[in-house]
């Protein structure tokens, strides 16, 4: 299941990833918002990423304005690995090389378009593994104060 969730300046891509979701068959879990009235993006970040990295959801999407606010909220949390990004380059290597399991994006920033098309790059590009890994436990080696 995929996890995916927004504040009001996220909303518009969050629609059309749902949307997009929806005419694929592809199963999420929708934690908000889902209206344009304004609201914080910590708690929606904190769900997300809680649900990611708790194994309750294999992956997440996360929108607000920028895509950086709640990918710094979604960063909190023991396990996660929020990428911010703009384009189909960095959707496909936030996975091949930091094996990223949120994908954050700004709905004031991209289109709902390009929104769409980073999501499907993210869903489907797989983690190199090799000496990524090790960059990978290093970053886990920071969360449990060996480094
Ligand atoms: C809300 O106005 C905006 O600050 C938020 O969506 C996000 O861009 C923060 O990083």
């Amino acid at each position: 299941m995929i996890a995916i969730g927004c504040d009001h300046g996220g909303l518009n891509l969050k629609n059309a990833i749902v949307k997009y979701f929806d005419e694929n068959g592809i199963e999420y879990k929708d934690y908000g918002t889902n209206t344009t009235d304004s609201v914080d993006y910590a708690p929606i970040g904190a769900k997300v990423a809680h649900s990611v990295a708790s194994g309750e959801n294999q992956c997440g999407i996360l929108c607000c304005g920028t895509g950086i606010g709640i990918s710094l909220a979604a960063n909190k949390v023991k396990g996660i690995r929020a990428a911010v990004c703009t384009d189909a380059y960095c959707a496909e290597m936030t996975r091949r090389h930091n094996n990223a399991n949120i994908l954050c994006m700004g709905g004031r920033v991209i289109t709902p378009e390009t929104a769409v098309e980073l999501t499907k790059i993210f869903l489907n590009t797989p983690f190199e593994g090799g000496r990524h890994q090790r960059r990978i436990d290093q970053i886990a080696d920071i969360e449990n104060g060996k480094l």
